[in-house]
Order: C-alpha cells, then sequence, then structure tokens
C-alpha cells in the first residue's frame, strides 16, 4: 500500500471510500448522524462503521489528539486491506495529527506472513491524503507534503525493522545479519565493515566471544556507517543483536523462551534508522555499531563462575549466563567508542525482563547521566508515538554489581531494580569523556508483543525508530535555529 499526498480538495479526488474520523460532538453535526444512528456508530475510540453505498468508513475516536488518530486510522486501515476495495482518501485532522495519521496508515496496514503457505494478497494499493483540513478549510501544501514523505519513510523503516524482528533465529543467525547489513548499506550507499571470530579476538572482545562460543553460529561485530558530507553531528548507535537467547547454561523456562528471536530487536532498529537516516538525506553522520551473537548451550559453553576479560580491560564475573547482552553491549560500546569519536552515543537493547516490571510492556526505559537527554527525549515522546521513561541511577544498585573475585558482577546480587543494575554495568564500558553524552534504551517491552496494540499487530512493534528520528530531526532544527 501506498500513501500519497494530493495538492487538493478531499471531493476531487477519485477514490473507492472516503475515511472520516468523528468525535461524539463531530458525529452530532455529521450529514450521516441518523444513518450512523441506526448502525449503532457513537464514535467511541476505535469503532468503524463502513457505509458502503455512500463510499464513506466511519472512524470513532475519543478526542482529536495523535493517539486516537493512529488507533483510529490503524483499524481503519485493517478493514480496508480485508476488503476489496482499491483506494482510499483521507483530509487532515489538524497539521500536527499527520504524523499519527501516517503512523496509523502504513504501521497500522503491516502484517507478517513470509511463514504462511498461502499469503492473502490485499486488493487495497492507494491511500491519497488532501491538504484539506476536516473542517473544510486548506492547509498549507508544502510543509504538509514533507512532513507525509518524511514521516512514511520513517514508517516504511519500522516496517524494516518489524520483518526482520520477526524472522526466525533459523533465518537470522549473526552471520546472516551480517549479509542482511551488507546489502542494506549496499542499497543504500552506506558502508559496511564486519569483524569475524579472528578479527573479534584480535580486539580483545573475549565477553562477546564468550556468550557466542556454543553456538554453531559465531558472533560477529557489525559496523555500518552513513556518512554525508559536512555533517553537523556524528552519532553512534550500538545494537544488541542476539538471534536468539536461549539463556545458555541459565537455561530459560520454555514460556519465557519462546519469543527470544526478539532478542535482536536492538540491532535491527539501528539498522533501520540508518536505513531512515540515509533515506532522509539527514546531515548527521550515523555509525551503527551491532554485537552479534546466539546465546546457546554446549560442553563449551561459558558458565556461571567464568571471569571474561572485556576489550576495555574490566573483568566480569558470569553469575547468569542469562545476562548476556549486556556482556555483548560492553564489548561493542568500548568498540564504538575506540572506532568513532562521536557527539552521542545511544544504545538500544531488548536488555531486561525487569523493565517490563518496572514500566509495563509499552514503555522504553531510558537510562543515562544526562539530565539535558532524558528530557530532550522525553519532549520528543508524544510526537514520536514512542512511550519512553526515565529509570535513575544511584550509588546503592551500583553497589549490587559488586564483585569478589573479579572487578565486577554481570548480574545484581539483589532482585529488585534489575532494569538500573543492567543499566549501571554498561556504565562501566562508556569512556569518561562521553558519560554526558550516551543513553541506554531498554526496549524489552515495547519492541515485542502477542496481543496486538496501538498500531502494532502480534510480533514486532519496530521500536526505537520513531522517537530517534523524531529526536534527530529536532536536534537538526535547534541547529537551524542557533
Ligand atoms: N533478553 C533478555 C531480556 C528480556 C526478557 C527481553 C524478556 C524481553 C523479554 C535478557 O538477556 C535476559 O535474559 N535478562 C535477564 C537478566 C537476569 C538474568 C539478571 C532477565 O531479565 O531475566
Ligand atoms: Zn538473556
Ligand atoms: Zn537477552
Amino acid at each position: 500500500m501506498n500513501i500519497k499526498f494530493l495538492d487538493t480538495p478531499l471531493a476531487s479526488i477519485d477514490a473507492d471510500i472516503t475515511v472520516i474520523f468523528l468525535t461524539e460532538s463531530l458525529l452530532k453535526d455529521s450529514t450521516h448522524h441518523e444513518l450512523l444512528n441506526k448502525a449503532g456508530f457513537k464514535a467511541t475510540q476505535d469503532q468503524i462503521v463502513l457505509l458502503h453505498e455512500k463510499g464513506l468508513l466511519y472512524c470513532g475516536i475519543e478526542k482529536l489528539n495523535r493517539d486516537a488518530i493512529r488507533s483510529a486510522a490503524t483499524q481503519a486501515v485493517r478493514c480496508l486491506k480485508a476488503s476489496n476495495y482499491t483506494s482510499a482518501k483521507v483530509a487532515q485532522y489538524f497539521a500536527k495529527n499527520t504524523p499519527a495519521l501516517v503512523d496509523g496508515l502504513v504501521l497500522g496496514f503491516y502484517s507478517f506472513d513470509t511463514y504462511k503457505s498461502k499469503k492473502e494478497p490485499s486488493a487495497f494499493q492507494h491511500c491519497y491524503l488532501s491538504h484539506e483540513n476536516f473542517d473544510g478549510t486548506l492547509l498549507e501544501s508544502a510543509p504538509l507534503q514533507e512532513e507525509i514523505e518524511q514521516r512514511s519513510i520513517v514508517c516504511h523503516g519500522v516496517n524494516y525493522v518489524r520483518n526482520l524482528v520477526n524472522t526466525i533465529p533459523n533465518d537470522i543467525t549473526p552471520p546472516a545479519l551480517a549479509d542482511i547489513s551488507q546489502k542494506l548499506a549496499q542499497e543504500h550507499g552506506l558502508n559496511c565493515h564486519v569483524l569475524d571470530e579472528q578479527a573479534l579476538n584480535a580486539e580483545g572482545m573475549h565477553a562477546m566471544l564468550a556468550v557466542g562460543r556454543a553456538s554453531v553460529h559465531k558472533p560477529r561485530l557489525i559496523h555500518v556507517s552513513y556518512t554525508p558530507e559536512n555533517p553537523q553531528r556524528v552519532i553512534s548507535l550500538v545494537g544488541k543483536g542476539l538471534t536468539y537467547d536461549s539463556g545458555g547454561l541459565s537455561l530459560k523456562s520454555p514460556t519465557s523462551m519462546v519469543s527470544m528471536k526478539m532478542d535482536k530487536a536492538g540491532a535491527c532498529a539501528v539498522l533501520g534508522i540508518l536505513k531512515a537516516v540515509s533515506e532522509l538525506r539527514l546531515p548527521i553522520e550515523v555509525h551503527g555499531f551491532i554485537g552479534a551473537a546466539e546465546n546457546m548451550l554446549n560442553g563449551d559453553a561459558y558458565k556461571p563462575d567464568d571471569v571474561l576479560q572485556t576489550k576495555n580491560g574490566t573483568t566480569v564475573e558470569v553469575r547468569n549466563t542469562d545476562a548476556e547482552g549486556r556482556l555483548v553491549l560492553a564489548d561493542t560500546l568500548a568498540y564504538a567508542q575506540q572506532e568513532v569519536t562521536a557527539d552521542y552515543l545511544f544504545d538500544y537493547a531488548t536488555l531486561t525482563g525487569a523493565c517490563m516490571v518496572a514500566l509495563g510492556p509499552y514503555t522504553v526505559g531510558m537510562m543515562g547521566h544526562s539530565n539535558t537527554l532524558k528530557h530532550q527525549f522525553a519532549k520528543i515522546a508524544a510526537p514520536s508515538g514512542e512511550l519512553l521513561a526515565s529509570l535513575p541511577f544511584n550509588a546503592h544498585l551500583k553497589k549490587l554489581l559488586k564483585s569478589d573475585i573479579a572487578d565486577i558482577s554481570n548480574v545484581g546480587s539483589k532482585p529488585y531494580g534489575g532494569a538500573i543494575t543492567a543499566g549501571m554495568f554498561l556504565d562501566n564500558f562508556i569512556d569518561k569523556g562521553m558519560k554526558q553524552k550516551w543513553m541506554h534504551f531498554d526496549i524489552a517491552g515495547p519492541a515485542y508483543s502477542e496481543t496486538p496494540w496501538d498500531c502494532h499487530p502480534y510480533g514486532a512493534t519496530g521500536s526505537g525508530v520513531r522517537f530517534t528520528i523524531e529526536w534527530m530531526l529536532a536536534l537538526l532544527s535547534q541547529a537551524d535555529e542557533v
């Protein structure tokens, strides 16, 4: 399905169906008030009614705001996807809600059928967006068009991430993720450099090597970069790329293991961000560093009681092999800082179940030392369509990482505050000069869900792409003002 902006009023667009969003109060003034009443339409959030004879699809919204539009547009597009209509048209619902409208249409339309033997192709192909506002006024076309085009690129980046994360661990192993990154790089004019086992060894990345040792699919460190001319900033993004997390010898229970193909969601988000940034041609140099490994078991598996030597020299006592993401990230973060002097360093990881306990399954946990960055991300969260909340470090939790035999332990000695202790573990691998430039995003909750929510169907959501691009755009518009 493609989205097209048309610089014309709604009435002059030719389409099978017109999609109309209504609040309860707009419903009262609607031309089809009586007909809708007969159909039992009350304009409650996400309620939809299709008046086939009139060519109208009515969608209820609780309030005229971003979240309501995104969710209702998702319901509308799912209904159209299941129909035999080929096209639809939509007005604007104030320019500030346009990105949410595009989110609902493009992200709501997504489904993953790679492993279905019978695909169900949809007749629905085109969605036209007019510059006419729902109240009949006409909005300025140029900024609207730019906004729609930008947002579609971002949403396609999100869908790219969803496809990767949904792909099964048999098809995406660490070497396969390296191939996928090479392909993305080729298609988008990016650079890609892959470190194999030998190179990882030469770099002293023994924590990452230990995590991947029991798998037949050996670890890879993938460096993908987008280097425009005269960049205004340099940003390094680090992603946890566990193509499967069985827990290792500290084996997960059967039920917790299901869905652990999503443990590569941080890495996939980094690839999706690079895809979007390069398509948007943002004047920012972006480096993606992916630590790809598979956490498995065999006779040579790394063990609780082992002590690992990480790239930056810190020794780590392993007390739980299921806390493997932080070990991979430790080496990947150290490598990223060695290779690139960046203005910002962000990492993305499905790191802890504890983050879900703390914030619920829909919210990204952000951690770091910079209050400025935390405020910036909190501010762009709502327009981005993602939920973010800050989890604060503190000196008491830090003590829980003490080890009697090595420099630090890979898990906290007490069961509470697990998302924060994981973040504070990573802090050991951030160079002094980078502390204020670093943010850690724990996406364990929002990256994947077996229950559809918002504009997300079953499975991967593509968490990380929208809020990061939103932040980058805000950064660039600030730079313009100076
Ligand atoms: N990949 C998991 C975290 C996770 C759990 C992501 C559930 C998404 C859903 C991570 O490697 C892990 O197993 N973490 C442990 C840490 C513990 C051993 C300290 C956890 O959260 O239980
Ligand atoms: Zn784990
Ligand atoms: Zn993991």
